[in-house]
């Protein structure tokens, strides 16, 4: 089933200065379960993802790494990034790069667009003041500690140059408007106050060029000045989907259903982003989450640390869904958390080990023992379990609708753990020797409630999902189920054979690493 809802959302499109760690693959993964999710459901969903290309510290990394060559630098950066989320087996619908034709194109048009509909908005002046390269930012004095950018630990560097302003502060009253008129705008709650006072009380005009900087791309009319990186990346997000090149994709698509972000960039996202949008007439996301950061065993991510996981590292002992599961389970989305390499062992032997690993293969090893690996009859079945997984449905989905993942595993997790202490309570071992009949019930539904659990996960755990699914006899999801339909109660087919097969997560080597 595809019904013609779309839903599209976005990524940052990250800086190619390093290769992704564990941090840039949280915001993707967060976005690869969405998708899912929504593909799912049968929407048409478009994620979009790429690379931030046009940055100063992207060229500062490329001389650093020996390259004469810049684009060369890019391009072999840019690949690194893609191939890393293609082997994590995460899935988007396009890859953008700030350096490609298309962008420049929807970039100029942008600019033209916010020139002929305000003329006013984009104004030449001076300015004169300091600049953090790390952050690809303005600062003030009042930002700095002991005179050094509080998160790169770098003086900012003193500019005095011609540069282009737009004017930010034009859209004070409507971004204010809109936030207030629109209470999904920004998610979580505690982003959106921190963002409308920042807004109402110390948004500013902001520069959008540079002079000095000869990595960019020109200003239309001006090609003596780049444009300002913040305001070239930003409409990565309409280039993607064609604004400029294919406005029958772009009109599809646009507005952006959710743009996930980290909260060290929602400023950016949520005041210049929307007030740009304005300005240029096209409408604004129907939402920006921004998640919280996370630190390894308490200390920041940094390369100094030498602490920056390499999610492939990470996958190949674990699995790609063992990491998915962690991070969306260990820290709740959208507040801050700590990721450990001890928790990670923890959750991998206990949650899916444990409790969703064995509560299959004791199922099906029962299923094999007393029924000859055949789904046994329903006799009559359960009165209460239809009704009870009708409302772990409900809930589940709600907590999907507000990116609540931690609350949608949750409701997975309070069943298979009832389900594990069911198996103990009702002891189908005593039944086959006693009740033949109610052991048939009781297995009947063990089985078809995992089915339910299995569906359940997919957009969480792909490939344990199919796994579990082929295990119980079942075809693997594919990509345009009937989502609602496997909702029903009752689908396991009487007689149908299992396919037992290996533990979904099979012990792991003691491993020197964990601590
Ligand atoms: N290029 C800009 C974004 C431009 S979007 C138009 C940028 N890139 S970045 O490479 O620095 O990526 C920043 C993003 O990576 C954060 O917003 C967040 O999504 C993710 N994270 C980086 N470190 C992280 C943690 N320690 N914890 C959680 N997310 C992290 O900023």
């Amino acid at each position: 089933m595809r019904t013609n809802d779309k839903y599209y959302l976005t990524t940052p499109i990250y800086y190619v200065n390093d290769r992704p760690h564990i941090g840039h693959t949280y915001t993707t993964v967060a976005a690869d379960v969405a998708a899912r999710y929504h593909r799912l459901r049968g929407e048409d969903v478009f994620l979009l993802t790429g690379t931030d290309e046009n940055s100063q510290k992207n060229v500062a990394a490329a001389e650093k790494a020996g390259y004469a060559d810049i684009p060369a630098y890019l391009e072999e950066m840019s690949r690194v990034w893609r191939e890393t989320w293609s082997d994590l087996g995460l899935r988007f619908d396009d890859f953008i790069r700030t350096t490609e034709p298309r962008h420049i194109a929807a970039v100029n048009k942008f600019w033209n667009a916010v020139k002929e509909r305000h003329p006013d908005d984009i104004y030449p002046g001076e300015y004169s003041g300091l600049y953090c390269e790390g952050c690809e930012a303005f600062v003030t004095e009042t930002d700095l500690v002991d005179g050094n950018c509080p998160i790169h630990k770098k003086p900012p560097k003193a500019i005095k140059e011609k540069n282009y302003f737009f004017r930010l502060s034009a859209y004070r009253q409507k971004l204010l408007d809109h936030i207030d008129s629109h209470p999904g705008f920004i998610r979580p709650e505690s982003r959106r106050n921190e963002v409308r006072s920042y807004i109402d009380k110390f948004m500013t005009d902001v520069s959008i060029s540079r002079e000095s900087v000869k990595w960019g791309i020109p200003v239309p009319g001006d090609p003596k000045s780049v444009i300002y990186v913040w305001f070239d990346a930003l409409i990565n997000y309409i280039s993607g989907i064609g604004y400029g090149t294919d406005e029958e994709k772009f009109r599809r698509y646009w507005p952006a259903d959710l743009q996930l972000v980290g909260k060290d960039i929602i400023k950016f996202h949520c005041a210049l982003w929307p007030a740009m949008l304005l300005a240029a007439g096209l409408e604004l996301p129907k939402q920006v989450f921004a998640h919280g950061f996370f630190t390894i065993d308490g200390d920041k991510i940094s390369k100094s640390l030498g602490n920056a996981i390499d999610p492939r590292d990470l996958v190949k002992k674990y699995g790609f869904d063992t990491v998915r599961y962690f991070l969306l389970r260990e820290i709740t989305f959208g507040g801050d958390g700590d990721f450990s390499l001890k928790r990670l062992g923890e959750r991998y032997a206990n949650d899916l080990a444990n409790e969703l690993g064995n509560l299959l293969h004791r199922v099906l090893s029962m299923t094999e023992k007393y029924f000859e690996g055949r789904v046994p009859p329903a006799e009559g079945g359960c009165a209460e379990a239809a009704a009870d997984q009708a409302e772990a449905w409900q809930n589940y989905e709600q907590a999907l609708a507000e990116l609540d993942f931690g609350g949608a595993l949750d409701v997975i997790w309070e069943h298979l753990r009832w389900d594990n202490k069911h198996i103990d309570e009702t002891k189908p071992w005593v039944l086959a020797k006693t009740d033949r009949k109610e052991l048939s019930r009781v297995m009947n539904y063990f089985l078809e409630h995992l089915r339910h659990l299995a569906w359940m996960l997919t957009p969480f755990l792909p490939e344990t999902a199919d796994k579990m699914l082929v295990q119980l006899g079942l075809e693997p999801a594919g990509d345009k189920p009937d989502w609602k339909g496997q909702q029903a109660w009752g689908l396991m087919k009487e007689g149908a054979t299992i396919r037992k097969g290996a533990p979904l997560f099979p012990r792991l080597e003691a491993n020197s690493e964990e601590k």
